[in-house]
């Protein structure tokens, strides 16, 4: 096994939570707008629905009702809490808006930034807190997965639309001694040369600023995807990246309880699942009632499976993310849930 660097503290994931929009769109609505079906969107993606914020919500008002849910589960004092990060690509405000959740939250003595890594945001952000949890830097980390790519969807383009849906998770992680770490191994990988398969780019208009001066005027287009060249990349990428850990970590496959990955299509997870004879009963699933929610599918799962029960204190959970940038990785977790 190969050198494994030691580490000061564990990290132990001891509180979730979850926040949904309250406005949900079936296949069928869609089905009204674009040229597509309910039959076609399950048969080949897995998804049934999808939600979408509205008027009177944000991604800082279901970030922070997820972090209230995950501080309350963990059984923290809000003031304990030493950083929050939030791994979102579509913040309320360009400068980020963890601090928002910070101040909806009253969480006044954590430091609070965003952090972008599209659908693998959230498992990049998890390891991210981990380090400072890891050296004594911190204790308490709120690391938070929201998007609301409803906002950057071509509604009238049936190839990305059925897709795309939005929430938020939270995970509250604490440092723990060695022995008890939850986060077991983890592998992240970026490749910017095949970024062009997923982007969200700006609009490039530039209007005159003064004499032979002009100056960019901010905003984005709509979600650019080629839905075969991503689904390749994941179906290939994340098979490997998780045998890579679990050899790493010495763990054979049929010892996993979960296989949590980004809900991005069904046919994807069972992709993943069949690579390592993982059985259907063992792979967790939301897509049907949420489709993709970018950064949030992860944490949303996991809080979902907590709260029915399926996830138990102890539970070995292996996860990967993968999406634009391109970006991917995996991560082996123990859950512990609140003392
Ligand atoms: O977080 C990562 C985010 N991105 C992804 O996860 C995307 C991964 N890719 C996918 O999930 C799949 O590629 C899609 C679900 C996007 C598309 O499925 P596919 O099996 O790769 O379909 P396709 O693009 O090969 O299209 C097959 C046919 C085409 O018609 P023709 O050319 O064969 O006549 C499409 O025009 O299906 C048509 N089509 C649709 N028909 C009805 C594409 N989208 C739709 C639609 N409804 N929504």
């Amino acid at each position: 096994m190969a050198e494994l660097p030691q580490n000061l503290f564990g990290v132990a994931l001891v509180g979730s939570g979850s926040a949904i929009p309250s406005q949900s769109l079936t296949n069928d609505q869609l089905g009204q707008r674009v040229d597509t079906s309910d039959s076609w969107i399950r048969t080949r993606t897995g998804i049934g629905a999808r939600r979408v914020i509205g008027p009177d919500e944000s991604i800082t008002s279901l970030s922070s009702k997820a972090a209230l849910a995950a501080v309350e589960m963990a059984g923290w004092n809000l003031e304990s809490i030493d950083l929050i990060l939030l791994a979102t690509s579509t913040p309320d405000d360009l400068f980020g808006s963890a601090t928002a959740i910070q101040a909806e939250l009253g969480a006044k003595n954590s430091v609070c930034f965003d952090l972008t890594a599209a659908c693998s945001g959230f498992l990049f952000s998890l390891v991210t807190a981990a380090q400072f949890l890891r050296t004594g830097a911190m204790k308490r980390a709120l690391v938070i997965g929201a998007d609301q790519l409803s906002r950057w969807v071509d509604w009238d383009d049936r190839r990305s639309c059925v897709l795309f849906g939005d929430g938020a998770g939270a995970l509250a992680l604490e440092a723990t001694s060695p022995e008890s770490d939850g986060l077991i191994g983890f592998k992240l990988k970026s490749d910017g040369f095949r970024g062009n398969c997923l982007n969200l780019p700006q609009v490039g208009k530039y209007l005159s600023l003064a004499s032979g001066i002009n100056h960019q005027q901010g905003g984005f287009e709509f979600i650019q995807m080629n839905g075969q060249e991503v689904y390749k990349f994941a179906v290939r990428e994340v098979p490997l990246i998780l045998a890579e850990v679990l050899e790493l970590h010495e763990i054979h496959p049929d010892k996993l309880d979960w296989l949590l990955l980004h809900q991005a299509n069904q046919r994807i997870l069972d992709s993943v699942a069949e690579r390592f004879s993982i059985p259907n009963e063992k792979v967790l699933s939301n897509l049907s009632s949420y489709g993709n929610t970018s950064a949030a599918t992860i944490p949303l799962m996991l809080d979902e499976a907590v709260q029915d029960g399926r996830i138990q204190s102890g539970n070995l959970i292996a996860s990967s993310g993968f999406g634009a940038g391109l970006s991917w990785g995996a991560a082996l977790i123990r859950w512990q849930g609140p003392a």
